[in-house]
């Protein structure tokens, strides 16, 4: 039957290389409903906020994600394994009824970080993982750290431990304009941190250039990076021109084209080094349509689809269960989900919800400006 089915097929077809996917419908040179069915994604790059916003965003990604690691950039962060462990207990608390949601909790590392306590929640599982903010870098960095010695015998227990170090990966120095700070943060900071710690775990967080992506290639095991939803899709043309698009804006701030395909060949690469972290980061939106926007794409509502599109034009749909759902558990050593979640595209444009709301106003939804067919089944957002 399959090899009567695949004789049918158009080789001209753009899902062509899904009629070799056992998981997947075979579409009939594109006159039917085609669908997906991935192994339970995960996102490991996260942020939920707290309170009222944590409440309105937390359905979006628990409806499709099993797993999150959530980032902790709150006011005030959180540094602590008890912080840690009270963040957990809220976030379960705000999930729907019955909704099965796993976050994966980290600590947002300081100068004062105590390796012992970061120890003692790594190794009886509350944490995941540690964040290093550059003191100044993003939203909720100013704890952050500025002098990198200081972090030395922090980074060293880590090492010892096994706990990943999750790097928001740009320099703060005036000096360097806002596009070349992810590739000089690689020079200045992150390779002399990893050759005095070697055997550090890292995560290059949201990589948005050519560089980013050369320096997780040319490195062996013990480094990865993590790539948005949005920097697949938005190069800076995208937000400034024909005006400025706030809700465009995040940092890392989307670079030049070559930098957006270059992301785009290692996410749909295969490559067990990248694998997927939203960033989805919710601001309300008078906080984003403002005079001082602040950073962040909210993508946890269409990313699955909006991954869809950008793989199925790659011609690499074959490569998204690996990307979503595979490389990232096995960095983390994390079991890979035993659930599914499945994709369908349709004839036609797919219409997201353009908000969520809050008790405290609106999230506005990324919206990549392009037509997306793809939605996830059985879900209404
Ligand atoms: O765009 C961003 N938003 N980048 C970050 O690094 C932080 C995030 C946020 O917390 O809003
Ligand atoms: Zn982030």
């Amino acid at each position: 039957l399959l090899k009567k089915t695949i004789a049918r097929v158009s080789k001209s077809c753009v899902l062509y290389p899904l009629h070799w996917y056992n998981r997947s419908a075979l579409c009939n040179a594109c006159r039917m409903t085609v669908t997906l069915k991935l192994t339970r994604p995960d996102d490991l790059h996260l942020h939920l906020r707290d309170g009222a916003m944590l409440k309105a965003v937390l359905p979006s990604s628990a409806a499709h994600f099993a797993r999150a690691l959530i980032m902790p950039n709150l006011v005030p962060p959180v540094v602590t394994a008890a912080q840690a462990s009270s963040y957990r207990d809220r976030i379960l608390s705000a999930l729907p009824d019955d909704q099965p949601f796993e976050p994966l909790m980290t600590l947002y590392l300081t100068e004062d970080t105590d390796p012992n306590d970061l120890s003692a929640a790594f190794q009886s599982g509350l944490i995941r993982a540690v964040k290093l903010y550059p003191a100044g870098a993003t939203t909720n960095s100013a704890s952050g750290v500025s002098n990198f010695e200081r972090v030395r015998p922090v980074l060293e227990r880590m090492a010892d431990i096994g706990c990943p170090l999750c790097v928001h990966g740009e320099v703060t120095d005036d000096a360097v304009d806002i596009f070349d700070r992810e590739a000089v943060f690689i020079d200045r900071v992150l390779d002399p941190l990893r050759r005095a710690t070697p055997e550090l775990r890292v995560v290059m967080e949201h990589i948005t250039t050519a560089q980013g992506v050369d320096y997780v290639r040319a490195n062996a095991s013990g480094l990865a990076a993590t790539i948005t939803t949005h920097h697949l899709f938005l190069n800076r043309n995208h937000m400034l021109v024909g005006g400025i698009k706030p809700h465009y804006y995040c940092l890392p701030v989307a670079k030049r084209e070559e930098h957006r395909l270059a992301l785009r060949k290692a996410a749909t690469s295969g490559d067990d080094r990248f694998f997927l972290g939203t960033d989805s980061a919710p601001h309300l939106d008078h906080h984003k349509e403002s005079a001082c926007g602040c950073a962040g794409c909210f993508t946890a509502l269409n990313t699955m689809p909006l991954l869809a599109h950008v793989f199925q034009e790659e011609a690499a749909l074959d490569k998204l269960e690996a990307f979503t759902s595979l490389n990232g558990a096995k960095f983390y050593k994390l079991p890979v989900n035993q659930d599914t979640l499945t994709l369908e595209k349709s004839q036609t444009p797919v219409r997201f919800a353009k908000t969520v709301v809050s008790e405290e106003g609106d999230v506005t939804v990324f919206d990549p400006g392009v037509e997306i067919s793809w939605q996830v089944q059985n879900h209404v957002l």
